[in-house]
């Protein structure tokens, strides 16, 4: 049986821990790694990896000759949250005929923000027989397929919230730096107006999945710009110590509006001194259902899982640009990859 053949295309934190999954997995392999830093260019992926275990790998900072050079099936794209910024990364893959699952969070659902980009890419990829995803834990499954997955026994559906309190002290850095950990509120709020930090990437898109998946018609998606969460004491998380009135992590809003009936809520809550998290789902409807994940799941382990687990499915779906709600429905893939795939080549 063939192997899945996979390129790793942004070796930052995310890139490298789905990397170091992929080398766990049956059928599955790493023929190249690109990234644009230059202390990891030309390294050995392993010591790119912190692998004592030597890979004949070493990382390019020129996609476009690795994919002339090498035969993949599929890329692994970890690099930014905007669509815009990724969207000649992804166009080269699609263009070199490889499949490509990427965690950009506006790739998730693009159509709506993105048309004109929405469109190149599907045009691009169904050209070339490959298929594209973007997916992760949120956007990709908490705040979008999970709770359209719960509609599935409503007669009736509405309004959905979803709220998500998360402890950020165990995240990657770079996530807690995105969200603001150990700024003081200015310096917060500059950041966020100048766009040097992000918060959370992904509202507007998931509301944009299950208003499509119900054939909503929106009026609206709101997205409130994000609210600092102070904090009152000093805290360590595993990068940085946040003293006392500085910023401990964030909570972002957003809504999906029917003229002026709120039907879609969204709620991000994420910082160093949550207690207890967990991941809330209400649906009003015909039944009401009420889902809560006590302890939350952990955003980084959940979303490497996500985009690991959709390899099967993005090698066996039609070509094309398709997102969480095209797809059969995810599963942890625990066995052989290769026994889930149907080669379409
Ligand atoms: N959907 C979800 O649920 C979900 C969950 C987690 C993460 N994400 C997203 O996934 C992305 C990766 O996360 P991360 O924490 O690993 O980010 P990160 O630490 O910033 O890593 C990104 C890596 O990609 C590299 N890179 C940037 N532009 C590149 C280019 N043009 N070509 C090749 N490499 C490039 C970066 O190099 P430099 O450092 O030199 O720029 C860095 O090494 C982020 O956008 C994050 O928001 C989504």
């Amino acid at each position: 049986m063939l192997d899945i053949n996979i390129i790793s295309y942004g070796l930052g934190s995310i890139g490298c821990q789905i990397a170091k999954f992929i080398l766990e997995k049956e059928g599955l392999k790493i023929v190249g790694a690109i990234d644009v830093a230059k202390e990891k260019i030309g390294k050995n992926l392993s010591s790119v990896l912190e692998l004592e275990k030597q890979l004949e790998i070493s990382v390019s900072g020129n996609a476009e000759a690795l994919f002339s050079n090498i035969g993949a099936d599929l890329v692994i794209h970890a690099t930014s949250s905007r669509l815009e910024e990724v969207y000649h990364q992804i166009l080269g893959c699609l263009k070199a005929g490889l499949n490509v699952i990427s965690t950009c969070e506006e790739l998730s659902f693009p159509y709506s923000k993105h048309p004109s980009i929405a469109s190149e890419l599907d045009r691009q990829a169904k050209a070339k027989g490959v298929t594209i995803l973007g997916t992760g834990i949120n956007p990709g499954f908490l705040m979008d397929t999970l709770p359209i997955m719960l509609t599935s026994p409503c007669k009736e559906v509405k309004n959905i919230k979803v709220r998500r309190v998360m402890f950020s002290g165990n995240r990657r850095d770079s996530y807690q730096r995105k969200i603001g950990t150990s700024l003081s509120q200015d310096v917060f709020r500059k950041m966020i107006n100048d766009e040097k930090i992000t918060g959370h990437v992904g509202l507007f898109e998931s509301i944009s999945m299950i208003a499509a998946a119900l054939r909503w018609k929106l009026s609206n998606i709101e997205v409130l710009p994000p609210e600092p969460i102070i904090s009152e004491n000093e805290v360590k998380t595993t990068c940085m110590t946040i003293k006392p009135g500085q910023v401990a992590g964030l909570k972002s809003v957003a809504y999906g509006l029917k003229g002026k009936e709120k039907v879609i809520t969204l709620e991000f809550i994420s910082h160093a001194n949550v207690k207890r998290p967990y991941d809330e789902i209400s649906i009003r409807g015909v039944p009401n259902i009420r889902q809560k994940i006590i302890g939350g799941i952990h955003g980084d382990i959940g979303t490497i899982a996500m985009a690991v687990n959709a390899i099967p499915k993005i090698m066996n779906a039609k070509p094309g640009l398709v997102t969480m709600i095209d797809l059969p429905i995810l599963s942890a893939t625990l066995h052989d990859m290769r026994e889930h795939v149907k080669w379409r080549k």
